[in-house]
């Protein structure tokens, strides 16, 4: 591809090979900057079938606005509906990693796939030779991921709880399993701002863990969050590249490139 900017800020884009017939595979996120990394992709995608492309996939590692999947408030925009219905207007099959709410992928008409890289994590910890692990899952909606990786490590995981003490108190604690002197595993779907991971590190590092590593799958990073995890004590913190960044060093190709095939 050849994509750069007029002078003006507008985007050009020239498919420069011939793609006449062929099936096509166009991987980008809708990650930072979301509203240019969409419009890339839409362009890329509309003009492989303006160029007669035979069948067209798009592959979005990471769904960007994937959280507002609802209308949270009368009157608001549901953003991930909105590229999901610009993406399948220029494409026959979508693809995405660990979309944030699984109910996006209702609003795709063609074949649309949410490849889970749970495994690919455990892999990763599985490699670091762990003593005597546990995988821990921030909040409740980290549960099945923390249940994955931890039958890949094959050890016990659980599940912070949140309690609230009083009015603007929180406790967090591991539902069941004792984490003391334990090698703690964080797996999540996101790191943003990182305020759920960096509450989740303190917790288990307060309750004498032996050490705390830290994976997601989308490195979001909104603000210095990779600094603040490492100054309150984390081993490691690691992230797929379904987003470049720093943290960037556990790689979805061949989860995606198996769906493919
Ligand atoms: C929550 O439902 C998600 O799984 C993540 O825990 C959350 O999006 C992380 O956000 P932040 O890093 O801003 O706490």
């Amino acid at each position: 591809m050849e994509v750069k900017d007029f002078p003006d800020g507008e985007m050009y884009v020239r498919v420069d090979t011939g793609v006449e017939g062929e099936d096509c595979v166009v991987i980008q996120s809708t990650s930072r900057p979301q509203g240019r990394n969409l419009f890339e992709l839409l362009a890329v995608l509309e003009t492989l079938k303006d160029l007669g492309a035979g069948k067209v996939s798009a592959v979005v590692p990471y769904y960007g606005y994937g959280r507002q999947d609802r209308r949270f408030m009368e009157g608001e925009c549901i953003t991930s509906k909105v590229i999901a219905e610009h993406v399948q207007l220029h494409c026959d099959e979508f693809y995405t990693v660990n979309v944030h709410k699984e109910a996006v992928m209702d609003f795709f008409r063609i074949p649309a796939h949410n490849l889970d890289a749970a495994a690919i994590l455990g892999t990763y910890f599985k490699e670091m030779d762990l003593e005597d692990p546990i995988v821990v899952g921030p909040d409740m909606g980290a549960e099945e991921m923390a249940e994955k990786v931890g039958a890949i490590l094959d050890c016990d995981w659980d599940c912070l709880e949140k309690k609230r003490l009083g009015p603007g108190q929180v406790e967090m604690k591991p539902k069941g399993v004792e984490t003391a002197g334990k090698d703690i595993v964080i797996v999540d779907d996101i790191i943003d701002s990182g305020g759920t991971m960096l509450t989740a590190l303190k917790t288990l590092k307060a309750k004498h863990a032996s050490s705390v590593s830290i994976a997601c799958i989308h490195p979001v990073l909104t603000g210095n969050i990779i600094t603040r995890l490492y100054a309150a004590g984390a081993r490691t913190v690691a992230a797929t590249d379904t987003i470049p960044s720093q943290i960037s060093e556990i790689s979805v190709a061949p989860l995606i490139a198996d769906a493919l095939k």
